[in-house]
């Protein structure tokens, strides 16, 4: 079984009945996003939180019913993908643009489940650049004010225009040589006032799952 399919089968097993689930985004949240549509289609009853709406299109073709934003107040387990991992289930996260409503849903998540190939993980954060969703006005200045904290941001852009999310603004992919505190540092970016969110997940994951390479499983 592809990798991927993997791990997103066995993180579905955390879904039960009644449930309020996260749905995360991205091509590994995919798969258990399938497989929560199936049991959906078998009888399970529960209700989803799109992190994106890309997710939320999904979820509508599997006839997963859906929560309305206004009506969350926990989410029972949120499945998700990650860009990097560590020892200690930190991670970056945003490759796919959503890290905004991802880490939202995050906050109110009972059971944080993350679901990423054994290759993303890593023994210190850095390999991945941060994805910092940052506002279009002033850009320039809120570059220039991430790049003092000693990384290379670069605006993320596709087919010449700069990347725009769901939420209207934009993203620098922000690379660190190594992220020793990644909880500080999160918390450092967040400071700045053009910064909307960044990329780093300190201390949410509950559990990570990934595949060992000969179809095996390995969690965190
Ligand atoms: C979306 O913004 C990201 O946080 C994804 O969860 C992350 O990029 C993982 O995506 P893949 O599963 O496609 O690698």
């Amino acid at each position: 079984m592809n990798p991927k399919q993997l791990v997103g089968e066995e993180a579905a097993k955390y879904v039960k009945n009644g449930m309020v689930i996260g749905l995360g985004t991205g091509s590994t949240a995919f798969f258990a996003i399938q497989k929560i549509g199936e049991l959906v289609k078998n009888g399970l009853q529960i209700k989803g939180v799109p992190t994106s709406k890309a997710t939320e299109e999904l979820a509508k073709s599997l006839n997963i019913p859906l929560l309305a934003i206004e009506d969350v107040k926990r989410i029972d387990v949120t499945i998700d993908g990650a860009d990097e991992f560590d020892p200690q289930k930190n991670l970056i996260k945003g490759g796919g643009a959503a890290l905004l409503r991802e880490k939202i849903i995050a906050s109110v998540t009972d059971f944080y489940v993350i679901i990423a190939d054994a290759a993303k993980g890593s023994e210190v954060l850095g390999s991945f650049a941060v994805p910092v969703e940052i506002t279009p006005f002033a850009k320039e200045i809120t570059m220039a004010q991430l790049k003092a904290l000693g990384c290379q941001p670069v605006l993320r852009v596709k087919d010449g225009q700069a990347v725009v999310t769901d939420n209207q603004n934009y993203i620098a992919d922000c690379k660190f040589e190594r992220i020793d505190e990644p909880a500080k540092l999160a918390a450092k970016m967040n400071a700045i006032p053009g910064v909307v969110e960044n990329g780093i997940f300190a201390g949410m994951a509950n559990v990570v799952i990934s595949e060992d390479g000969n179809g095996g499983l390995l969690s965190l």
